[in-house]
């Protein structure tokens, strides 16, 4: 295999700051598993506007597109509440997302032992859980046409437009097909099929892609709004979840107090296979910029970097050392490890997001 080229892209807020320890972790592999990757790094997000005058370069968006992996941190900040909506540090995102066609949006929630008494929830009802949520990433509400804010009459009005066709929800039932076929091969579908005419097309291709090519996975459907309920009842009925770009993104953020802290959730956003096999893809956290804790050395990289151990497994097939680098992460959190995110009242003294990093190199040595 070629050296593995992966184009960094910290963003804003706490994103340079976790990167940072996943670059650690990425060098760590150079080191010590003869494993190194070609790294390149540039900005997004508000760190890009405030260079470029635009949240996105076009040279980024083009090196996006050679690269074999993107790792991205967060973007957006208060700092950047007032400008243009086409400017706004989001957009950068949603860009690289639409451009890259990066369909399928893989955000596991998995509650590590130690922290099953973090969550806001028992222990019971979330101890040993491990679920997939399949966003759909680049349709939906968040792309549909009309949408703009418009003049009325006397007032204004805002129009977003939940539109999707049939070979896209095709394309990501088929994803989540495949990814339970690896788990616990069971599928819950969930849209609003009881009052969108959107939900009624999503129902319909999900369980004809299945009864034509999936019958052996267990298929359910369910009302997005009553899936939110039974997220919170009992997440353990669920292996496999897949829904549009709106509900998915709620539910992946639900999903991650299961998991004690949203500094905890990876994920990875995957495209069609390019020439040489490999997914397009995208790996970042499910959180955000932080703003409220950006710059104090407070925040968990843990969810960076897990989603760096998901470019290992989903994009360089070395899924022995993506479960090395989850193996770490449990590790160092049994030890009693916990950034402030993960403090409960057991009087333990947080540690800072490089400490943390640290500890986590340190577990990985030991696992040689
Ligand atoms: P957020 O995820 O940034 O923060 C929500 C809460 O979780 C905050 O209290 C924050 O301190 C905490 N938190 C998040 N990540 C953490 C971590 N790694 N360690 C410790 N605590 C953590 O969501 P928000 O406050 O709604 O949004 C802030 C900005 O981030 C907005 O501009 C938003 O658009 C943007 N955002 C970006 C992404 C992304 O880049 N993928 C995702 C979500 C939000
Ligand atoms: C996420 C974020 C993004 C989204 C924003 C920042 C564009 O909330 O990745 O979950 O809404 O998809
Ligand atoms: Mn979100």
């Amino acid at each position: 295999m070629s050296t593995p080229s992966l184009l960094i892209l910290p963003g804003d807020g706490i994103g340079p700051e976790v990167m940072a320890e996943v670059v650690k972790v990425i060098d760590w592999f150079g080191a010590k598993r003869d494993l190194p990757f070609e790294v390149s790094e540039d900005l997004v997000g508000g760190a890009a506007y405030d260079k470029h005058g635009t949240p996105l370069h076009d040279d980024t968006m083009a090196r996006a597109q050679e690269v074999d992996a993107v790792l991205l941190g967060a973007v957006g900040g208060p700092k950047y509440d007032d400008l243009d909506f086409s400017l706004k540090p989001e957009r950068g995102l949603l860009r690289l997302r639409k451009e890259m066609d990066l369909f399928a949006n893989l955000r596991p929630a998995q509650c590590f032992d130690a922290l099953a008494d973090f969550s806001s929830l028992k222990r019971d009802v979330v101890a040993g859980l491990d679920i997939m949520i399949v966003r759909e990433l680049t349709s939906g509400i968040y792309f549909g046409e009309p949408r703009g804010i418009f003049k009325e009459g006397n007032e204004r009005v805002g129009v977003n437009t939940q539109r999707y066709t049939e070979s896209e929800i095709e394309r990501v039932a088929r994803s989540a097909f495949e990814l339970a076929r690896k788990r616990g091969n069971k599928v819950c579908s969930m849209e609003k099929a009881n009052v969108m005419e959107s939900g009624i097309l999503w129902r319909e291709v999900v369980q004809k892609v299945h009864d034509a090519d999936y019958a052996d996975v267990e298929l359910s459907h369910m009302y997005a709004d009553a899936g939110a309920m039974q997220l919170c009842r009992w997440p353990k009925q669920f292996d496999v979840i897949v829904t549009d770009n709106l509900f998915g993104d709620i539910l992946s953020d639900a999903a991650a107090m299961l998991t004690g802290s949203l500094g905890m959730l990876p994920s990875a956003s995957l495209g069609a296979p390019m020439e040489n096999g490999r997914p397009k893809a995208l790996y970042e956290p499910v959180h955000g910029s932080a703003p409220d804790i950006a710059g104090q050395g407070k925040a968990n990289p843990i969810a960076c970097i897990l989603s760096f151990a998901m470019a290992l497994r989903y994009s360089f097939d070395l899924g022995e050392e993506a479960t090395r680098v989850e193996k770490a992460v449990e590790k160092v959190l049994a030890d009693g490890k916990r950034t402030a995110d993960l403090l409960g009242e057991d009087g333990i003294e947080p540690v800072s997001t490089s400490e943390m990093g640290d500890a986590i190199l340190a577990a990985l040595d030991a696992s040689l």
